[in-house]
Formats: C-alpha cells, structure tokens, sequence
C-alpha cells in the first residue's frame, strides 16, 4: 500500500516538474512575437491603416454594406454587430464587438484591412468579397455604434 502511495506521490512530483518545464518553454520561445499577442488588440499595419476610404458613406453606399452583411457576418458578429451571431455559441468563438463605440477609433483603412485579411477564426474575405464591397461594409459597420447609441437614448 505505502509503495503505492509513494509511486503516485514521486508521479505527481513529475507531472509538476513537467508542467514548469513546459510554462517556461513557452514563456522563453515566445519572444517579442508572444508580447505582441499578449496586448491581446488586433492591430492593422500603419500604411493600411492610412488608406483613404474611396467610398463616400451615402445611403446607397451603406445599403449595399448592409446587404453583404447580413449575408456574411452576422452568424459572428450579430445583427446590430453585438457579437451575438449563431456561430458565436456554436462554435465558442468571441467576435469583435462592431457595435461597441471605439470602433470610431479605428480608421476605415484599419477596418477594410482587417476585413481582408481575417485573423482566425474570422474568415480572410480579401478573395471572396470585392473590393468595392468591402468598402461598403467598412461604411456600414460604422454605422452600427451610432445605431446602439440611438437606441439606448
Ligand atoms: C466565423 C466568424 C466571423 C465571421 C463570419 C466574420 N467575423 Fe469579423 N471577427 C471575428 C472575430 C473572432 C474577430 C476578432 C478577432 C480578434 O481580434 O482576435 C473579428 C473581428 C472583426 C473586425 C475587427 C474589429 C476591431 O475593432 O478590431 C472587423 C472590422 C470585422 N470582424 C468585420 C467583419 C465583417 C465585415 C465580416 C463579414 C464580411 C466579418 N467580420 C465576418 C469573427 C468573424
């Protein structure tokens, strides 16, 4: 019986050892790369984020936004962009709030990049969505914090 206890006690004193080992591993691999993605904010590279939107924000412009919208984002991101989509549950994923105010921080050059580029699980949508469109959906999104503020008041 002793035997016993002992060999399940000097186990677990190796699985502790094990797991500091590997804690460590990760902190030393990791880098610079593992402080960037510990500031945990999705950030676009400077040049991107400088474009200028050639879209003007007109009704029809946020229209046609709002069409391929409702077509492709809102399982994640929501209807009115809380984050409340379908896929949310389903898939145990946590989306960008697009309604949340400090999207007006971001400028549309940031948001049409993200858009293109995806960062998992969100879809790369560079190839799938025309770049008109997706300076349409960059004029729409913007509109959903307004929406928020609106209804809230
Ligand atoms: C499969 C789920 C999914 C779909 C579909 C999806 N997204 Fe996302 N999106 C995410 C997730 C998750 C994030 C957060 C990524 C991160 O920061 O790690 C995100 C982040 C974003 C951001 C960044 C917001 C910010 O403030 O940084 C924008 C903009 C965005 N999505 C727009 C869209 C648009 C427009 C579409 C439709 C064309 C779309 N997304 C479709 C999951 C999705």
């Amino acid at each position: 019986m002793s035997i016993r206890r002992t060999l399940i006690e000097i186990s677990q004193v190796v699985l502790q050892a094990l797991c500091a080992l590997a804690v460590l591993t990760l902190v030393y691999s990791g880098g610079s790369a593992q402080a960037d993605s510990m500031s945990g904010k999705w950030l676009s590279p400077a040049p991107s984020a400088a474009r200028k939107n050639p879209i003007a924000p007109t009704q029809e412009s946020i229209a046609a936004g709002q069409k391929i919208y409702s077509k492709t984002c809102t399982m994640c991101h929501g209807n009115s962009g809380d984050a409340d989509g379908p896929a949310v549950i389903e898939l145990n994923i946590h989306p960008a709030k697009l309604s949340d105010p400090q999207l007006a921080t971001e400028s549309d050059g940031a948001l049409f990049w993200k858009i293109t580029t995806g960062k998992k699980p969100m879809p790369a949508f560079g190839k799938r969505i025309s770049e008109t469109d997706r300076w349409h959906l960059v004029n729409y999104i913007r509109t959903l914090p307004k929406r928020e503020a609106a209804i809230s008041r």
